[in-house]
């Protein structure tokens, strides 16, 4: 068995997707879910999928010694970023080659960055006034929403769409083939 830990700072939508998704499954199970905020929904989330959370302050997710000891407790070989706004420490991406990977909200390399998660990414995408948007996976490295990209889908831009409703649909995409894009990466 698999065992993969789900790294999310927000409403965790996409973490439940892929906590769903694999809650049957032969090969992979999420083990653990990481957050860097006690508040976020994530953490209730994790809870009532009985998946055990960890709330983890800047301090501890950037020493190497106490993250790695929480990662092996759990025996985690795979890392999904889902929503997750600290940035991974590079002795996490070298522990981890090709064994982390993001979402982004938006098509990659455009629109990606510091600073750009969420709403702003979907703001920036109409501000330039961009005909289609869309989602990217990719591989994590030690530069916000860098890595080699794995997958992308697109959405079309409508005439009054707002941040609001781009992001909705950007979500759904994202939570279609986010999970699937993980299976295929694992098996
Ligand atoms: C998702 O849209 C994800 O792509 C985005 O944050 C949202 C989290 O939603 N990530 C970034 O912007 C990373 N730069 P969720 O908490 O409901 O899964």
């Amino acid at each position: 068995m698999k065992h993969i830990a789900v790294f999310a700072s927000g409403s965790g939508s996409n973490a439940e997707a892929i906590i769903r998704y694999f809650e049957n499954h032969t090969h992979i199970r999420v083990a653990l879910v990481v957050s860097n905020n006690p508040l976020a929904p994530v953490v209730k989330m994790a809870h009532q999928h009985r998946i055990i959370s960890a709330i983890v302050s800047k301090n501890f997710f950037e020493d190497e010694a106490r993250m790695s000891a929480l990662l092996q407790s759990q025996q985690i070989g795979f890392i999904a970023l889902a929503g997750f706004l600290q940035l991974i420490p590079e002795w996490l991406v070298k522990k981890f080659p090709n064994q982390i990977v993001n979402i982004h909200p938006a098509l990659l390399p455009k629109f990606g960055g510091k600073g750009m998660y969420g709403k702003k990414v979907h703001e920036a995408v109409l501000a330039a006034g961009e005909t289609e948007s869309g989602m990217t996976i990719h591989y994590v490295n030690a530069q916000y929403d860098e890595g080699e990209i794995i997958a992308q889908q697109k959405v079309q831009i409508a005439a009054n769409e707002n941040a609001e409703s781009l992001a909705q649909k950007v979500l759904q995409l994202e939570h279609e083939h986010y999970p699937k894009a993980i299976e295929r990466l694992l098996m």
